[in-house]
């Protein structure tokens, strides 16, 4: 074949199997790439928060951090009313328990994980001398006997492959030491559709995302109170950086901001959960740590209806979020969870939908305006 033909068919080649779709990413895009892919298991969200501190810092008054490091933006409005936004940097992860002596890890999981989803698959062990690539092994089927092999995995069975050849590698070459964090690892893709983002930890770095969006937008037209956009650590471990974030803020309202749980695939039922992807932002109006305030949530219901916002309902019977810690805070504030609804949520790979981030992002900016001294007292008011 002539040069000339081989450069063409190559290029042709390479035209049909290239992935046009991720080629190139708008500015919200190259953000929420970032931030899923960055690593911050609860209690070690270091990079998570650098993102978060580089992003808030032109748009906040002030910042500051709280004893568990959650990061707090404040931007000044025209009143002292203190709303709160709450969205978590840390994701579910693991820590490393012991290097065996054949060099291979055992775990604690941190967060809540069902044990088939953490077997073979990719993690990074942050370590000293920095990121560590590891591997979750197992068996294969040809030695699995055929009674074992319906059974679900027993998590105190999985172990984490880091190419070592003994303990002493793994520490020595490798850094490894007993505590250090582990995180998925899992990049960023679009799923055959520019709308559709795949990716490890939405929940809750897309409530970040959200939170820098309607930041931007406040800092542009200054609202009718006192906003702070915090970025609250270990909220899957027990909700704890939003109880001492909340102690700081000593919010009047409170909205927190999180994945939702979609319920649109297959053998997933709509009593386990309601929202749908594309369908636009959830309100929760149960999960296991918070009733909403009736009065907020009729509020946001009639507000999306007003600003032709569509807005997807959620009763869970599980879950818990920030919005419970922020309700209980300082003698008890109004609180409500906004979502942004995800398929898959705890695992490498999460689904959600551009539409439903824009939404939510449009909503949490018109509550947000809406709540001027008057409102805010009328909806703290039980009289
Ligand atoms: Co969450």
């Amino acid at each position: 074949m002539h040069n000339a033909c081989r450069l063409l068919s190559l290029f042709v080649l390479t035209a049909a199997f290239a992935w046009p779709q991720n080629d190139t990413l708008d500015s919200v895009e190259r953000l929420l790439k970032e931030l899923t892919e960055a690593h911050g298991p609860s209690g070690y969200e270091d990079p998570v928060r650098r993102i978060m501190r580089r992003e808030f810092t032109p748009l906040a008054d002030d910042i500051q951090t709280d004893g568990l490091g959650s990061l707090i933006a404040r931007l000044d409005g025209s009143s002292e009313t203190r709303v709160m936004m709450a969205a978590h940097m840390d994701e579910v992860g693991m820590l490393v328990r012991r290097i065996r002596p054949d060099g291979y890890l055992t775990f604690q999981t941190v967060g809540g994980w069902l044990g088939q989803a953490l077997i073979n698959q990719r993690y990074i062990i942050m370590t000293r001398n920095g990121p560590v690539r590891g591997i979750t092994g197992l068996k294969t089927p040809h030695v699995t006997p055929q009674s074992e092999r319906p059974h679900l995995h027993d998590r105190d069975r999985i172990f984490i492959d880091v190419g070592a050849r003994d303990q002493r590698d793994a520490e020595e070459r490798l850094g490894i030491r007993p505590g250090d964090p582990i995180a998925p690892d899992s990049p960023f893709m679009k799923l055959n559709d520019p709308k559709l983002y795949v990716g490890k930890a939405w929940d809750d770095r897309i409530g970040l995302a959200v939170e820098i969006e309607v930041l931007k937008r406040l800092r542009r037209l200054p609202p009718p109170n006192t906003v702070f956009a915090v970025a609250t650590a270990q909220e899957e471990v027990g909700l704890r950086g939003a109880q001492t974030s909340s102690n700081i803020v000593k919010p009047d309202i409170g909205i927190s901001i999180e994945v939702g749980v979609a319920a649109d695939y297959p053998f997933i039922t709509q009593d386990q959960a309601q929202e749908r992807l594309g369908g636009g932002p959830g309100i929760f109006l149960h999960d296991s740590s918070m009733i909403p305030n009736v009065k907020f949530r009729d509020f946001v219901a009639d507000l999306a209806d007003s600003e032709d916002i569509p807005l997807q309902f959620e009763v869970l019977s599980g879950y818990g979020e920030d919005g419970a810690m922020m309700q209980r805070a300082h003698g008890g504030a109004p609180s409500i969870n906004i979502t942004v609804p995800t398929r898959y949520l705890h695992n490498h790979n999460g689904v959600l939908h551009r539409d439903d981030f824009d939404r939510a992002v449009d909503l949490v900016e018109h509550i947000i305006r809406h709540l001027d001294p008057a409102t805010v007292e009328q909806l703290k008011s039980f009289d």
